[in-house]
């Protein structure tokens, strides 16, 4: 770091000087529980589930922090310790509690760097935070990477700009960001904020081409690193996100956070997937999405009506784009739509359109299915094309 990160001036001071709630488990965990207004007699559930029920005690509250799961990610993410980790209700609730710590309603402001994830300008809006655009470079070599200059020429005019959210790979263009980027906005005197990594699709970026930067966080004191168990795990159902980050940002997501916001369940089932088999599972299951990956992105552009494949295809996604029927080879973000309206209505086969992105006219977001779905989803792209 070229300069010293003040984490206390730039956090909310009723978050610095919030006390947080105690919890009934805090003290005393164990004996005769009659602190917490549980209820003694069980839980309340039809017979074929009751076992699991009274297995995970499912009606006592949860442990505030999962110390387990924390322990595997600390291995997983090659982080120091259990306090550089924060868990959360899917990593839309990390972004949440970010928004929530560090920007005074009102006053301050986040900056994105469309074309990017929706929810972090909805979770500005919800709380009555700016948002400040700089979109990613949009053509040339570095297309869909982070244009640092202009983020900072952002930050250095604006201090009230507290996070700058940065996706990688990113959502929807599938481009893993040059880490030299990173490294520089964590670098600048020009930003005294927070650089928030969301790497939601990190596992499925080439090992070869790079990894997560979740590390960091050991001598960066403004990064915040996101990830999620909805996506290389497959496990959106439980809802369990993370962030990776100085144990002094952890300290303060934790006292932000609902005492119990992650449930027993879904830490019971984070801990089966990230024991030695889980882990195994998830690397296999990576490789055949990314093997079936790059078969889309040789294949897609074979379609008539599809120009090419955009973006850096590093996550669990090709982002394509559809072109006019006249042969100009004009972008067409209408045929794009009709064509996305027509295979969910009529197919059964639901894409993302993602035509009104900045950078984004014609394109089509599709996630990369089973072998057989793909097959399904190349067969009814082509038909539809041909009839739209
Ligand atoms: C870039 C990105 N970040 C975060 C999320 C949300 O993840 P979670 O399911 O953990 O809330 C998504 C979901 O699609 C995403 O695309």
């Amino acid at each position: 770091m070229t300069y010293r990160f003040d984490l206390q001036a730039i956090t909310r001071p009723n978050i610095w000087a919030l006390k947080p709630y105690r919890c009934a488990r805090d003290d005393f965990s164990s004996g005769i529980l009659l602190d917490a207004n549980e209820n003694s007699l069980g839980s309340s559930v039809n017979p074929a589930f009751a076992a699991v029920a009274e297995e995970q005690s499912l009606n006592r509250y949860p442990d505030p922090l999962h110390g387990t799961v924390k322990e595997r990610l600390v291995k997983l993410r090659q982080v120091p310790d259990p306090d550089h980790i924060f868990l959360g209700v899917g990593s839309d609730e990390v972004i949440d509690i970010l928004v929530r710590i560090f920007c005074i309603p009102g006053r301050d402001k986040i900056l994105i760097t469309p074309p990017t994830y929706g929810m972090y300008s909805v979770t500005a809006q919800v709380n009555d935070v700016q948002v400040v655009k700089v979109p990613l470079e949009l053509t040339g070599p570095r297309q869909f990477q982070l244009n640092t200059a202009a983020i900072l020429a952002a930050t250095r005019a604006d201090p009230t700009i507290k996070l700058v959210f940065a996706c990688s790979p990113g959502n929807p263009t599938g481009t893993w960001l040059d880490t030299r980027d990173i490294e520089q906005l964590l670098d600048s005197e020009a930003y005294r904020g927070i650089v928030v990594v969301d790497e939601a699709y990190i596992d499925f970026v080439e090992q070869t081409k790079g990894g997560s930067v979740a590390s960091w966080v050991a001598r960066y004191p403004n990064l915040v690193v996101m990830q999620t168990m909805s996506k290389s795990f497959g496990l959106a159902g439980i809802r369990l996100g993370m962030a990776f980050a100085d144990r002094a940002i952890i300290a303060l997501m934790n006292k932000t956070k609902a005492p119990y916001n992650v449930s027993t369940l879904a830490a019971t089932v984070a801990l089966a997937a990230l024991d030695d088999a889980g882990l195994r599972k998830m690397s296999q299951d990576a490789a055949i999405l990314r093997d079936q990956r790059r078969m889309l992105t040789e294949a897609l552009p074979r379609i008539s009506g599809i120009s090419e494949i955009i973006g850096g295809n590093d996550a669990n996604f090709v982002l394509c784009r559809v072109v006019a029927k006249d042969g100009s080879g004009r972008p067409d973000s209408d045929r794009a739509q009709r064509v996305y309206e027509r295979m969910a209505q009529e197919c059964g086969l639901v894409v993302r359109f993602r035509g009104t992105e900045v950078g984004c006219e014609g394109c089509l977001r599709i996630t990369v299915g089973n072998a057989q779905e793909n097959q399904e989803l190349l067969k009814q792209l082509e038909l539809n094309l041909n009839l739209l």
